[in-house]
């Protein structure tokens, strides 16, 4: 039976970079036999302004119906100022990953031996590098109530967010991460700042719970402060990080930068059944949109794990990589890769290079 791919553009680059991994998709769907169909809906600021919500009934109604989803990026200026807060462009992202219980977001941030100097880090710090990052996705301050922005005595205003997580919540996503480790090289190291926020004085509790059920797995805990400098000191000392849903947006996006840039960090938002919505880890990139510059490879990228998570099509996921390193090796490059000797090319040249290494 065929399976169902919603594709969400969004706003900004997305569009674009989502048109080269639509290629890519199209032509693995017809090479491997894959039965894929996919179909478009409208998201973010797009969503706005045709419907006048981010996140339109029968979008979310197909991300539902979806054997698995692929997103572009949402968020621009345009929307900004929009005095409704819920009437932004991320709260349409926010509202598919909570409502469809994507809590499981893995990061992971690879260094292309090709890349090793386009990153700002010196080579031999970010040479080998390979981290996943276990990001906790529908809970934490991004969710907590109470929210909001107050008048409190003396007609001041005070903005406030709950930073929250229950037990289970911690319990899951560090299951997902210590399964993760234990795939890997068994090192998980939880990220918290627990000399600080009781919330995560439970996290670092669960945790260390938790590995009593996987004593195959060596668990270290860090302070998220710490964990910012020692990421860009001596990145490869990681193996598997695990973190609440802000810890692991900051983090994810320092990380991205050791592989050479965030247009090469692909995602995955898994719920408990493994169904899940894939997308870089980059935003909507509003000063280089619109003019063919943005690398798509953390969109094609995302593709494979999609088809490696969701769609049981591992074989195509490591073509789909094979043929990016082929892309690399051929020296070319989109401007957020491009360091002296190597070829620039557009977003659009980018996606055609691997097509033709998938051809060849
Ligand atoms: P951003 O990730 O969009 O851009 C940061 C910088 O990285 C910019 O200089 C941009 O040009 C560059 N960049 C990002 N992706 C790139 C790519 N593929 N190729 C080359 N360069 C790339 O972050 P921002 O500027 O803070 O946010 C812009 C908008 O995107 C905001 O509205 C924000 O809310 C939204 N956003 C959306 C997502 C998402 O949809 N998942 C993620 C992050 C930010
Ligand atoms: C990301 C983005 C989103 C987040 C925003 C756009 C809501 O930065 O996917 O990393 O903060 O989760
Ligand atoms: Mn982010």
């Amino acid at each position: 039976m065929s399976k169902n791919v919603l594709i969400l553009p969004g706003d900004g680059i997305g569009p674009e970079i989502v048109a080269q991994a639509r290629r890519v998709l199209e032509l693995v769907n017809q090479q491997d036999n894959l039965d894929l169909e996919l179909t478009e809906a409208l998201v973010g600021g797009a969503a706005i302004d045709a419907d006048g919500v981010p996140l339109p009934e029968a979008t979310l109604e197909a991300a539902r119906a979806a054997d698995a989803i692929l997103l572009g990026a949402v968020g621009g200026p345009k929307w900004d100022t929009n005095p409704d807060f819920q009437i932004r462009p991320e709260k349409g992202l926010l509202g598919i990953r909570s409502s469809l219980g994507l809590f499981g977001n893995l990061r992971p941030a690879i260094l292309y031996p090709q890349l090793a100097h386009a990153s700002t880090l010196k080579p031999e710090v970010v040479s080998g590098l390979d981290i996943l990052i276990v990001r906790e996705l529908t809970g934490g301050i991004y969710f907590g109530q109470p929210r909001g922005v107050r008048l409190k005595e003396g007609n001041v205003r005070e903005g406030y967010n709950t930073y929250v997580y229950d037990e289970n919540e911690i319990r899951r996503i560090g299951r997902v991460a210590f399964e993760a480790a234990r795939a890997r090289d068994k090192r998980l190291c939880s990220v918290d700042k627990a000399n600080v926020l009781e919330v995560t004085v439970l996290w670092r509790e669960i945790m260390e719970e938790l590995s009593k059920e996987y004593p195959d797995v060596e668990l270290s805990h860090m302070y998220v402060d710490n964990a910012a400098m020692q990421l860009v000191r001596a990145p490869k000392q990681f193996d598997v990080m695990v973190t609440g849903n802000m810890f692991g947006d900051i983090l994810s996006d320092a990380a991205a930068m050791l592989t050479g840039s965030i247009g090469m960090l692909p995602s995955a938002s898994l719920d408990v059944d493994g169904k899940g919505m894939y997308e870089p880890c980059h935003g909507s990139a509003p000063d280089i949109a619109g003019q063919d510059l943005a690398n798509p490879l953390a969109t094609i990228l995302s593709v494979a794990m999609m088809l490696r998570y969701s769609l049981n099509a591992g074989a195509t996921a490591d073509r789909i990589e094979a043929a990016v390193s082929q892309v690399l090796d051929q020296n070319l490059r989109t401007g957020d890769i491009w360091s002296e000797g190597m070829q620039k090319v557009s977003t659009t040249e980018m996606g055609d290079a691997v097509i033709a290494a998938l051809q060849a």
